[in-house]
């Protein structure tokens, strides 16, 4: 597996993605110390400091379905949960689709991003940033955000909990590709998701809701009960709160 490590980058998406247009194999990975202006979902900015966290992007390149591709982002969270829960020994949980949260707060996030063209996919990048041992975090998100050492007191190492997600990624990739889909997955999605039965508010879409996650199809759609019907909410579209 090719590694390349950076003290500084801008972002390690937007070098994955470079390194996979020179033809870099599938697995590649790139890790920054700090970025400088790393990227979040919806066009937020992800806060990078140096010395705190783990910055990196993993490069894919799978020979499958594009439209099968988001499905992704929820197989790396199940990893980078696993992960965390193993090397901090705590209880690392995923909030729909791929945020992972310790405590309620928000320690993890990951944004996926694909080239493609029909039916074929050049590369597909995951970037995982995770708050490891920031003890502040800006005004606008101290509410939402947290470090695992604040969640759990621990400082552990980042080469650590970065060699336990590889692993982890690679086992979950692998019952993944068996089906393209997350039917072999889905159970333990389900046993690690905070929004499982509890009431979440669906925003974004035309008309947003409330009603109570009953965890994810195979597909990786949310699947949300309200008074009147059952919904099933792809990622991508919307978020969810709650
Ligand atoms: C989110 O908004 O929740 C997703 C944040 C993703 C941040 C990571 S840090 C490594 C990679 N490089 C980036 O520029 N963003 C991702």
């Amino acid at each position: 597996q090719e590694i390349y490590y950076y003290d500084v980058t801008d972002s390690t998406n937007i070098r994955a993605k470079e390194l996979a247009e020179e033809g870099h194999p599938s697995g590649t990975l790139v890790v920054a110390d700090h970025q400088e202006s790393g990227r979040g979902r919806r066009g937020r900015s992800w806060d990078s400091p140096s010395g705190t966290g783990i910055f990196m992007t993993l490069l894919l390149k799978p020979e499958m379905n594009p439209n099968h591709a988001s499905m992704l982002t929820l197989v790396a969270a199940m990893a980078v949960a696993r992960a965390i829960s193993k090397c901090a020994d705590t209880e690392a949980l995923i909030k729909w689709p791929n945020d992972i949260v310790i405590g309620g707060k928000k320690i993890c996030g990951i944004l996926t991003e694909m080239s493609a063209q029909f039916d074929f996919i050049n590369h597909i990048v995951i970037g995982i940033g995770i708050n490891v041992h920031n003890e502040h975090f800006p005004e606008e998100i101290a509410e939402t955000a947290s470090s695992i050492l604040l969640q759990t007191g621990k400082r552990i190492r980042r080469a650590e909990l970065i060699e336990q997600i590889l692993e982890q990624f690679e086992h979950y990739y692998a019952i993944f590709m068996e089906t393209e889909d997350l039917s072999g997955l889905v159970k333990e999605y389900n046993s690690i998701l905070v929004n499982m039965n509890k009431s979440v508010r669906v925003l974004d879409p035309k008309e947003p809701f409330e009603g109570k996650a009953m965890g994810i199809t195979k597909k990786g759609e949310l699947i949300v009960d309200t008074w009147e019907s059952r919904k099933m909410v792809s990622s991508g579209e919307v978020s969810v709160r709650g």
